[in-house]
Parts: C-alpha cells; structure tokens; sequence
C-alpha cells in the first residue's frame, strides 16, 4: 500500500506503523472465496473514493467502561479538531444480558460493526473468576474477528531499556484456551477446554504469512509449546508449516513460548513477526508492551473477513485510575491512527500521529504512566495543539 506524503517525508517508522494493517490488500488474497474477494475489494475503492472525495465515513466507537469513556474523549476531540471525516456511532455496555449475543453487547452494536465494517473500541471490564461472558470474546466471536495484530515499535523521543523495537504479534482470536468451555467434573477437579481447530490455524496463519510479505518483513516465528501440548500446539505448528511452504521467501521458524520470553527480554531484535494461539499471544503482546513503555502506548487491530476491522488499545480499563483524569489515551489514539489507516485516510492518519510522537518527544504534557504529571485533557491539549 502506498503511503501519500503530506509536506514533509515520511519516515522509516511512521511508514511501517502506518501500513501495520493494510489489511485491505491482505483480504484480497485471504478472502475465503472470489465472492469475498469481490466485496472486499469493492469496500476498499469505495473507501479510497470516499477519502479522496472527503465523504464522511461513519465507524462504530464503543467508549467501553472504565478508563474506556475518558480515552474515547480524547480520540473524538482529536478527531474533530483534525476535521476527519468519520461520524461515530457509539454503543455502550448495557446493564442486562442480550438474550441474542448471551452478554452485555447488544445485537444491535453487533450490527452496527458488521454494517460499517469499521470500529474503534475502549477497553471492557471481565470480573475475575466469575460472572458474566468476556464482552471481548463475545465481540471476537460474534464478529469473526480472528486475528490480533499489535505493532510494538518502539517510540521515538521515548526512552526504555530498549532502542529500536519493530515487531509485530499475530494472535489467532477466536479459541484456544479462550474458547470459554469450562466445567468441574467432580468437586475439587475443573476442566478447562483448549480447543484448537486446523480452519482457524491455518486462517491466522495466512494472515500472518501474507501481513510479512505485504510488509516487507522477513522473518515469521511460529510460538507454542508442541513439546507438552502435542496434540493441539502439534496442529498449529502443522498449520503454520503448511503455509510456510508457499513463501519461500519468508524465513520461518518455530520457538517454545518459554525461550521466547527470554529472547525478547534479552534481544527483541531476534524478532520480526510472530504468531501464536490465542493464550500465548495474549501474553507475548503485553510483554511487548513493556519493551516499549508499557500499555498506554500499545495499539492493535482485529481482523476479520472482507476487511472487517475493530481496533482497540492493548489494556484494560485501568480501575485503579478509571475517572480521575490520569489515563493516557495513546494507545486507543494510536489504535484509531490504524482504522484511519485501514480506511485509507492516510493524510489524518499521519497528521495525528506524528502530532502524537512530537507531543511525547517534547516531553512537558507526558501522563502517570509515563513519568510526566499531565491530565488526560491536558495531554490531549497539548496534541491538539501539535496537530
Ligand atoms: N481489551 C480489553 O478490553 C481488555 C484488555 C485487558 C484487560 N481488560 C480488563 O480490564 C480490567 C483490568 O485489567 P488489568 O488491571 O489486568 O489491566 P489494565 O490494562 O487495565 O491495567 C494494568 C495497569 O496498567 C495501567 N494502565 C493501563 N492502561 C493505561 C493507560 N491507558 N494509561 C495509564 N495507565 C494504564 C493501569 O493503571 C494498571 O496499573 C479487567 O476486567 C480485564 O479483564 C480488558
């Protein structure tokens, strides 16, 4: 996908962050039937028409709960002062069990994803060890939402242990040890279901396969732990060894979740892209997070069929800050600079994210998280201002 320049030239970083979900030219060849194809590619140009054109785009915005609300603010606030042509639909958590989706979402926010095929979500609230379904599962499922793509590059003008992070984890979305089958066979004894299917593996393995290609990425690894879980891990790797075969070009390898830890924590740089199922990849990212600053500054898209797409910010709802002004909304601002992207918006796209980079490069209006003393509302200031 190519990149239009606005003033000045693009660099290296914002023009990988920026193409981390064309995912309009991967659906094209991961479409599962020409039929797909066709839409997809149909959705595509009509977006870039609306884009050149300036028509207005409507997205499904789901503020969510905790920080959820004050983040999501901050992105429409950005939005309207960068004039993006994107008209919210919001839909917020209910109070009761929608009988149709078994959860807290109602059918109709289902709707409204599947009929614009585009969204941005804040984080959801699961109760610990009890209650109500996963309101994430239940949009993954729902949706068909089946791979997570988090780009962690590190940010300039940020300072960690780490310089130069770039690299991207693909997660498989829809089962695995997420597949919500949980019983007790006798008291004292539970079983929880790992449920790994060759259709899903071979899907998310695809994408990743294709999203290196796309990307100019060389190098895929494969993360698991086949040794013990020989069987389900046994037919992810299958999976993904089947589709290594038709991308000669891409170096492909396999690493046990355990040495994989260890090897990112020593060297990140021995990465480039990795896939794994849904558990390992829900850990791998957030351990990527941390190589790069933390949480507040992870973004990520889930992909589903005919360039469906819901982007949402790598962390939860924070309560230990819900409400009091001191979230950092980075991350769901980054998270919304991949669905501009993703529309083919690319001149906002890079207007607010390089005003991003410049407000936390300066340094003066940084939040908690990341050392500074600035409020929600003043960081968000500050990158209008930058804008
Ligand atoms: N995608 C999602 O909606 C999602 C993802 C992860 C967790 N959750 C849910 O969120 C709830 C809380 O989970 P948790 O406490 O384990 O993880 P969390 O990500 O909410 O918080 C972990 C730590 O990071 C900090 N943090 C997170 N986001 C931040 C931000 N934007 N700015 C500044 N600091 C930030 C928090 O203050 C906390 O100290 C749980 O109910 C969990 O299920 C939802």
């Amino acid at each position: 996908m190519a990149l239009r320049q606005t003033g000045g030239r693009v660099s290296p970083f914002l023009r990988r962050y920026l193409q981390s979900t064309s995912s309009s030219s991967c659906n094209r060849s991961l479409a599962a039937t020409p039929a797909a194809a066709a839409t997809s590619q149909r959705r595509t140009s009509e977006r870039s028409f609306s884009s050149e054109a300036r028509k207005t785009i409507t997205a499904t915005l789901f503020p969510g709960d905790g920080i959820g609300p004050e983040i999501a603010t901050s992105v429409k606030e950005v939005f309207k002062a960068a004039d993006v042509p994107i008209e919210w639909e919001e839909h917020y958590i209910d109070t009761k069990v929608d009988p149709r989706t078994g959860s807290f979402l109602t059918w109709e926010s289902m709707e409204s994803v599947r009929r614009n095929g585009i969204g941005l979500k804040g984080p959801m609230t699961t109760p610990i060890g009890k209650g109500h379904k996963s309101l994430n599962l239940t949009l993954r499922k729902e949706l068909g939402l089946y791979a997570n793509v988090r780009p962690c590059l590190s940010i300039p003008g940020y300072r960690t242990r780490y310089d130069g992070v770039d690299l991207v984890t693909i997660r498989e979305n829809t089962e695995g040890e997420y597949s919500g089958l949980e019983h007790q066979v006798v008291s004292g004894v539970v079983e929880s279901l790992k449920i790994i299917t060759r259709q899903a593996s071979k899907r998310v393995a695809e994408y990743a396969f294709h999203y290196a290609q796309q990307h100019g990425r060389k190098r895929v690894s494969a993360i698991h732990k086949a040794n013990i879980m020989k069987k389900t891990d046994g037919l992810f790797l299958q999976c993904c060894r089947e589709v290594a075969e038709l991308y000669p070009d891409i170096v492909y390898e396999e690493v046990i979740i355990d040495n994989c830890c260890m090897m990112l924590v020593k060297n990140p740089a021995l990465f480039d892209v990795l896939v794994m199922p849904n558990l390992y990849g829900d850990i791998i990212s957030d351990l990527c997070a941390g190589l790069i600053g933390g949480l507040g500054l992870t973004p990520s898209g889930n992909i589903g069929e005919n360039g469906l797409a819901l982007m949402e910010a790598v962390h939860g709802t924070a309560p230990d800050i819900a409400g009091k002004n001191m979230a950092n909304p980075t991350a769901l601002l980054l998270s919304s600079v991949m669905m501009l992207q993703h529309l083919g918006l690319n001149e906002p796209a890079e207007q607010i994210h390089s005003s991003i980079l410049k407000t936390i490069a300066e340094g003066k209006w940084r939040t908690g998280d990341l050392g500074g003393t600035a409020t929600t509302t003043e960081y968000t200031k500050a990158l209008i201002d930058n804008l």
